[in-house]
């Protein structure tokens, strides 16, 4: 059997069938390429679901990982490693007085956070009758575990795993009013993205961030920042709430981070830190010298490439070419996001669409709704993006009638 059929054998036998059957196999990457095993080359603007930031294969993430794997892979927490206080040390700087606690992978951050909002509701409210209740935001995700699931208030992600767990009352997505109608005495926090990734990319406008802010501050609760998809500089601050001039009490990050070596982190504020005490919480990779060293790497490569500024100066005429492609498109009902997270919305389900961008060498990700997700690299270059809308203007020439003005 040839490479394509094995492959495709060992998929369609071997792997659990929860991905579906992916038609793509990539065999290698560069920047924002990515090839498949016929050779051909795709301008890879889903970056591994918002995750290579620095590209595929950056020289820096490269040699970070290599230099790393050759010292040491792993030992656990039960001893010091120098990478991890190193990167503790690094979000600190970017987050603010605080602490960091490492794991793997999104999901991991958001249950991190509401383990801390149950820690806080149990100091809040004493052990009798905590706090529980986690209030969240409709289209909202953080993530497939049953905590994440639970503050997951979409049914495509919660049907055939019910019951959740109890306590994620749903508010609405910049509607202050919202949230504050349902916090109460049992309300431990609010957890919410400041850019909503997997819902759909829709964006919390800064008042809104800032009036989270003033009722977390009023009603005595904690603002739960979950960044795994907007953080690590993907919309042009390092972290997506800053635009609002706020601090979240605890932040979630994961994806960007390790650059697609899988790392997670929540970063704690000084004064909810020490609500974990030892044995409180732990993960056996969590922070290991390998995903460490690789987080490192991106972080030094955002300053020292300037990329947030990049991102910003970037973005900018980019976004303005895919307004212009609304404007002569009615298909194109919306388009969402800040910096490279950004999010296409079309009046009618495009898949059709997607695969046409796929045929041409464009690969994006589908999002809730009708989104197409465009999710360059921080490091892509200006001639990558003027090609994305060469190939989205040709598509959508020939899937649409091209609006006259
Ligand atoms: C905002 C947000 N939180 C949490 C997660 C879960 O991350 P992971 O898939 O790494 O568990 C995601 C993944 O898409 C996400 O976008």
């Amino acid at each position: 059997m040839n490479f394509k059929d094995t492959i495709e054998e060992q998929y369609s036998k071997y792997r659990l069938n929860n991905y579906g059957s992916p038609t793509i196999t990539l065999v290698k990457g560069k920047g924002e390429h990515v090839w498949d095993d016929n050779g051909r080359k795709y301008l890879d603007f889903s970056t591994g679901i918002a995750t290579t930031a620095l590209g595929h294969c950056h020289p820096a993430l490269v040699t970070a990982i290599q230099k790393q794997a050759e010292t040491l892979i792993h030992v656990s927490n039960l001893y010091r490693i120098e990478p991890q206080g190193k990167l503790a040390e690094a979000l600190v700087s970017k987050a603010g007085p605080g602490r960091v606690f490492f794991c793997n992978s999104g999901a991991e951050s958001s249950e991190a956070l509401i383990k801390l909002s149950r820690l806080f509701g149990i100091h809040k409210s004493g052990t009798e009758n905590p706090a529980t209740t986690v209030i969240v935001s409709n289209n909202g995700f953080h993530g497939r575990t049953f905590g994440g699931m639970s503050a997951t208030p979409q049914e495509k992600i919660q049907n055939g795993f019910f019951p959740m767990l109890p306590n994620f009352p749903v508010g609405k997505m910049n509607d202050i009013q919202s949230f504050a109608e349902l916090v109460d005495d049992h309300t431990a926090a609010i957890l919410i993205e400041p850019i909503q990734g997997e819902g759909g990319i829709h964006v919390a406008s800064k008042e809104f961030l800032q009036d989270l802010r003033s009722l977390c501050d009023e009603k005595n609760i904690l603002l739960l920042m979950d960044e795994v998809q907007s953080g690590t500089g993907r919309t042009g601050d390092f972290f997506a709430y800053e635009i609002a001039d706020i601090k979240p009490d605890a932040i979630g990050m994961a994806k960007g981070l390790g650059g697609g070596f899988p790392i997670g982190a929540v970063w704690i504020t000084e004064d909810k830190a020490d609500l974990f005490k030892p044995g409180s919480h732990g993960s056996t990779f969590g922070g290991n010298p390998l995903a460490c060293a690789a987080a490192l790497a991106v972080l030094d490569t955002i300053d020292s490439e300037n990329l947030l500024t990049r991102v910003k100066e970037l973005s900018a005429p980019w976004i303005e070419q895919l307004n212009q492609l609304k404007e002569t498109h009615e298909i194109i009902t919306d388009i969402r996001g800040r910096g490279f997270l950004i999010g296409i919305d079309f009046s009618e389900d495009p898949t059709p669409i997607q695969k046409k961008l796929e045929d041409r060498g464009l690969l994006t990700v589908r999002a809730g709704g009708n989104v197409l997700r465009l999710l360059p690299p921080l490091t892509v270059a200006e001639s990558s993006l003027n090609e994305s809308i060469e190939i989205l203007s040709s598509v959508l020439n020939e899937s649409t009638v091209p609006l006259s003005n």
